[in-house]
C-alpha cells in the first residue's frame, strides 16, 4: 500500500533531493504561500483551444466517477467543469461511492472546520481504497493549493493517488492518466497567479440556474482571507466569451444565471486597453433573453455608481445585492484591510437604497476577530440593525495558516466568541423573520426549481431577492415562473399559494 511520492510543479525550479523529471519532465517544489502573495506583472494568459488527447479520450469508458464538493459557487462550478472534461474521457457520473472508480474531493479551505470536514472524508475513504486497490483517490479545490495541506497528506494518507490545484484543472485528463498508470502519489499544484482557459466542457446541474465565471482570483487580501492565495490573482474574462456563454445558456431555457467572481466590482480593471467595468459588463447581459441575472460576491469598497445606476434599470436585473461587510466598526475593518469603513458601506447602502428602492440585501459577517472588544462587537450589531439585512452567513473568526490575521495576537477567548455569535445570530434572525413577514399577503414571481427537500408533494423556489419559497403546484411547473401569494412567514422561508404564470417580458 505504502507507494513513493512523486511531487510534480511545472512552474518552479527544482529543490527537491530526488529528480522526477525523468517521469514527467517536471520539476518540484511545493506550492507556497509566499510566492503566491507576490503578484507579478505577468500578463494574463488567455487559452482557448483545450483538447482532450486522442489516446485520453476513452479511457474512462466503462468507468464512474463521483465529485465530492465542499464550499462555495465557485468550486460548485469547478466540478461542472470537471465533471464535463471526465464525461469527454468516457466516464459516467455516480452518486454511489461504491460504484466509483474515480473520487474526486474538491475542497475549501476557508475556515478550519471545512478543513476537518475534508480530512474526515479522507480517513473515511481508507477502507474503501484498501478494498479496491484500483480506485483513484484524488484531492483538489482549495486547500490542495496549501502547502500545509499537501506536507499533511503526504505524511498520514498515502491512499490517496492525485493531488492537485485549482489552476490546472484542465489538466485533468493528464492527471488521472498519471493516477491510474503510476503507482506513486501524483501531485500538481501550480503556485502561479493563474490564466484563464476558455472553451472547457461542463456538465451543469440542471438546467434551470447557470453560473458563469466572470472573472478568478482575489487581489484584496483581507487579512483573514485565505483566497488570494489559493486562487491566484484577479484576472477578468474577455467580455464577449461571457457574453456569448450567457446567450448559449438563455438559447438553452435557461432562467437564472449568477456571474460568478471573488470580488466582482474588480472585474474588467485588469483587461488591457479598455476600459469596462462591471456596470458595462451587466448593462449589456440585461439586453439578453433571460429572465433572472444576479452576480456575487460584491465587494464594497469597489462597487460603483455606474453599477448602481445600471442595477436601478431593473429588467432581468434581480433587486438582490450581496453585500459582505464583514464587521461593523471601523476599527476592525481597518486591521481586516477592508479599506472602507462603517460610514463608507452605510452611505453606499443609502445610495443603492435611493436608486433602487425595493433593493433587498444580504452580507456575510465574521465575529470573533483578534481582540474584538465588546464594543466593537455591538457595533456590528447596530450595524446590521440599521442595514436591516434580508439574510446573512455569519461565521466564528478562523486563523488561517500564512494570512496577517493568522499572526496576530487575540485575547478573546473561544467562549466569548460563540456568546457573540450566538447574540448576533438571534438579532439577525429577528430582522430575517419581520422581513419576511411583510411579504405576507403579497404576490411574489417565483422561479420553480423542483420538490421540496422535507416534502416531495410541495413545490419550492426563490423569489427575484432570493427567499425561499415553498407551494403546491403541479410538477410540470418545474423550470417556470409563476406567481405565488405568500400567506406565511418563517425566518429562513416562505409559505405560499400559486396565482397564475408570470409573462416574462424584456
Ligand atoms: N474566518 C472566518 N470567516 C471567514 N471568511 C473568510 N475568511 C474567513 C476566516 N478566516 C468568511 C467571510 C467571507 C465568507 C465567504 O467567508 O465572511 O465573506
Ligand atoms: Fe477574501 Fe477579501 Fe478577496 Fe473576499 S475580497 S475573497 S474576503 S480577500
Amino acid at each position: 500500500m505504502k507507494k513513493e511520492t512523486h511531487i510534480i510543479d511545472s512552474t518552479k525550479q527544482d529543490t527537491s533531493e530526488k529528480d522526477y523529471s525523468k517521469y514527467f519532465q517536471t520539476t518540484y517544489q511545493p506550492p507556497s504561500l509566499k510566492d503566491a502573495k507576490r503578484r507579478g506583472k505577468e500578463k494574463v494568459q488567455f487559452h482557448k483551444d483545450f483538447t482532450i488527447d486522442e489516446d485520453l479520450q476513452n479511457i474512462g469508458v466503462g468507468k464512474k466517477f463521483m465529485i465530492r464538493t465542499y464550499g462555495c459557487q465557485m468550486n460548485e462550478h469547478d466540478t461542472e467543469v470537471m465533471a464535463g472534461i471526465l464525461s469527454d474521457m468516457g466516464f459516467e457520473s455516480t452518486t454511489d461511492t461504491n460504484e466509483a472508480d474515480v473520487i474526486l474531493l474538491n475542497t475549501c479551505a476557508i475556515r478550519e472546520n471545512a478543513e476537518n470536514k475534508v480530512f474526515g472524508e479522507i480517513g473515511h475513504l481508507k477502507p474503501l481504497k484498501l478494498e479496491k486497490p484500483g480506485l483513484i483517490l484524488g484531492v483538489c479545490g482549495c486547500m490542495s493549493q496549501e502547502e500545509s495541506v499537501v506536507n499533511k497528506i503526504l505524511q498520514k494518507h498515502q491512499h490517496i493517488d492525485l493531488i492537485f490545484g485549482t489552476h490546472n484543472i484542465h489538466r485533468l485528463p493528464q492527471l488521472i492518466k498519471n493516477a491510474i498508470f503510476n503507482k506513486e502519489m501524483v501531485i500538481e499544484v501550480w503556485s502561479k497567479e493563474g490564466d484563464i482557459v476558455e472553451n472547457l466542457p461542463r456538465v451543469r446541474k440542471g438546467n434551470i440556474k447557470g453560473w458563469v465565471n466572470i472573472m478568478y482570483g482575489c487581489d484584496k487580501f483581507c487579512t483573514y482571507c485565505i483566497v488570494p492565495y489559493t486562487r491566484g490573482k484577479e484576472r477578468s474574462r474577455h467580455p464577449e466569451d461571457i457574453i456569448e456563454e450567457v446567450r448559449h445558456l438563455a438559447r438553452n431555457g435557461y432562467k437564472e444565471i449568477t456571474l460568478l467572481g471573488q470580488n466582482v466590482n474588480a472585474y474588467g480593471k485588469d483587461l488591457e486597453e479598455v476600459d469596462y467595468g462591471l456596470g458595462d459588463l451587466m448593462d449589456e447581459i440585461r439586453k439578453i433573453d433571460i429572465p433572472r441575472v444576479r452576480f456575487t460576491t460584491s465587494h464594497p469598497r469597489d462597487f460603483d455608481d455606474h453599477l448602481i445606476d445600471v442595477l436601478a434599470k431593473g429588467g432581468n436585473l434581480v433587486e438582490h445585492i450581496h453585500l459582505p461587510v464583514q464587521h461593523g466598526s471601523s476599527d476592525v475593518l481597518k486591521l481586516m484591510a477592508r479599506k472602507y469603513s462603517r460610514e463608507h458601506y452605510l452611505k453606499l447602502v443609502d445610495k443603492i437604497k435611493t436608486k433602487i428602492p425595493n433593493a433587498v440585501f444580504t452580507t456575510d459577517i465574521i465575529v470573533g476577530f483578534p481582540n474584538e472588544t465588546d464594543e466593537q462587537f455591538e457595533e456590528t450589531l447596530s450595524l446590521v440593525k440599521e442595514v436591516e439585512y434580508d439574510m446573512a452567513f455569519t461565521f466564528i473568526y478562523s486563523p488561517r495558516d500564512g494570512t496577517p490575521a493568522a499572526k496576530m495576537e487575540d485575547n478573546v477567548p473561544m467562549e466569548v466568541k460563540k456568546e457573540r455569535l450566538h447574540r448576533l445570530n438571534a438579532v439577525m434572525n429577528e430582522i430575517f423573520l419581520k422581513k419576511n413577514k411583510a411579504l405576507v399577503g403579497e404576490v411574489v414571481e417565483v422561479l420553480v426549481e423542483g420538490e421540496s427537500k422535507k416534502n416531495p408533494d410541495v413545490l419550492s423556489g426563490h423569489t427575484r431577492t432570493n427567499k425561499v419559497v415553498h407551494f403546491q403546484a403541479p410538477k410540470s411547473m418545474i423550470g417556470e415562473l409563476v406567481n405565488v401569494k405568500i400567506n406565511d412567514a418563517k425566518t429562513w422561508s416562505l409559505n405560499g399559494e400559486l396565482v397564475k404564470t408570470v409573462e416574462v417580458s424584456q
